[in-house]
């Protein structure tokens, strides 16, 4: 059995963050989202993995490589636009020859892994299996409808009048029957090769499609609500260790790590939280839910439930919350006189002020 994972994608919901920089390296306690994915591909014991990579190609290739520091076997597959999830296994054809496999959305979150519903399918071998998870609200997903005996009956995308609460969760498990359902359907409204329209294929086709409801945790980390909660999840998760430096004026409470090579100064830190190596933290406050990645430094400010990407820089800024914030970034406060808020905004940037 194969992998594959999609990597490329426009990541809109993610701007500016992903004008530069792939969503699915975006980290979530200090570790790339799609690193989960890919440790639970190889927790499921399988080793082939074909990646789908658009237009931050390079930047994948560069964090994940040939795929051996997960144990895996990565071979990298472009996709020249974001054609459709439908597209990337039309793509993938050769790669993935007569193998079944599993796609994975490479900026899904998955707690508890994949390992139960590979195994699942590899014994029972439907001709298709989707993930299921119930939702409050589901217009913004893929909805499946099920019969009694849990037989998927219809797919729907992005539904005005969902026919359930059923939504489709990044994970499918397929045989070599769905490369024929891509190459049978056309593109929707919106230009793409749907997969849910492939599975829907498959259905009118009497194939056999079968789903899981999962109980655990599911997040697709598209927009920065989800990717702030999906970090929130993972710190929850952690043990304390401090491994760099703090010096004895500095306070840090429960579930707090401090990486090798990070210094925390007259500062109070409330866990869970994560700072990473090379990060100065000074006469400041970090609340819980908080990840602040490598070489940052955060100086005579209030950081809460955000993360924090490598290089930045906050100093007096007072208290920040809710908030995501790239690589290379200052936040400095502004001359006092004339009391004005200045911008230097990349496209797309999204800024709240408190006045
Ligand atoms: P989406 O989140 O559905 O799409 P997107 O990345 O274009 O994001 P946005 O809606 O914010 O513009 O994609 C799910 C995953 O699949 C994501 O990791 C990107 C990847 N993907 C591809 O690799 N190729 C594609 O053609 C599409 C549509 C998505």
């Amino acid at each position: 059995m194969k992998a594959l994972v999609l990597s490329g994608g426009a990541g809109t919901r993610l701007r500016p963050i992903t004008h530069t920089s792939a969503k699915q390296l975006v980290p979530v306690a200090n570790k790339a989202v799609l690193f989960y994915g890919l440790e639970s591909i190889a927790e499921a014991g399988i080793t082939d993995v074909g990646m789908i990579v658009g237009d931050t190609a390079a930047e994948i290739e560069e964090a994940v490589g040939d795929g051996s520091q997960f144990g895996l076997k990565v071979t990298y597959i472009p996709q020249e636009r974001p054609l459709g999830l439908a597209h990337a296994v039309l793509i993938a054809r050769d790669y993935l020859g007569d193998d079944d496999f599993v796609m994975y959305l490479g900026d899904n979150f998955i707690v508890g892994g994949i390992t139960d519903l590979v195994d699942e399918f590899r014994g029972n071998r439907p001709d298709a299996q989707i993930l299921l998870t119930r939702v409050a609200d589901p217009r913004a997903f893929g909805v499946a409808e099920l019969d009694p005996s849990g037989q998927v009956v219809s797919l729907e995308e992005k539904p005005d009048r969902p026919k359930s609460d059923l939504a489709l969760v990044g994970v499918y498990l397929f045989t070599p029957l769905i490369h024929e359902a891509v190459r049978a359907i056309e593109p929707s409204w919106r230009g793409e090769l749907e997969i849910t329209h492939a599975i829907q294929h498959l259905i009118d086709s009497r194939a056999d499609v079968r789903s899981t409801v999962i109980t655990g945790y599911w997040k697709d980390t598209g927009n920065v609500g989800d990717m702030l909660e999906v970090n929130r999840m993972v710190l929850e998760g952690m043990d304390r260790r401090i491994d760099g430096d703090v010096d004895t004026a500095s306070e840090t409470i429960g579930r707090v790590v401090v990486e090798e090579g990070a210094r925390i100064v007259n500062s109070r830190i409330v866990g869970p939280a994560v700072i990473g190596s090379g990060t100065v933290i000074s006469n400041s406050y970090v609340g819980p839910f908080t990840s602040i990645a490598e070489s940052c430094r955060i100086t005579d400010s209030e950081l809460e439930f955000s993360i924090v990407l490598r290089d930045s820089s906050i100093q007096g800024v007072g208290r920040i919350e809710a908030s995501l914030i790239g690589r290379h970034v200052e936040v400095t406060p502004a001359p006092s006189v004339p009391s004005a808020h200045r911008f230097v905004l990349g496209d797309h940037s999204k800024v709240q002020i408190t006045s």
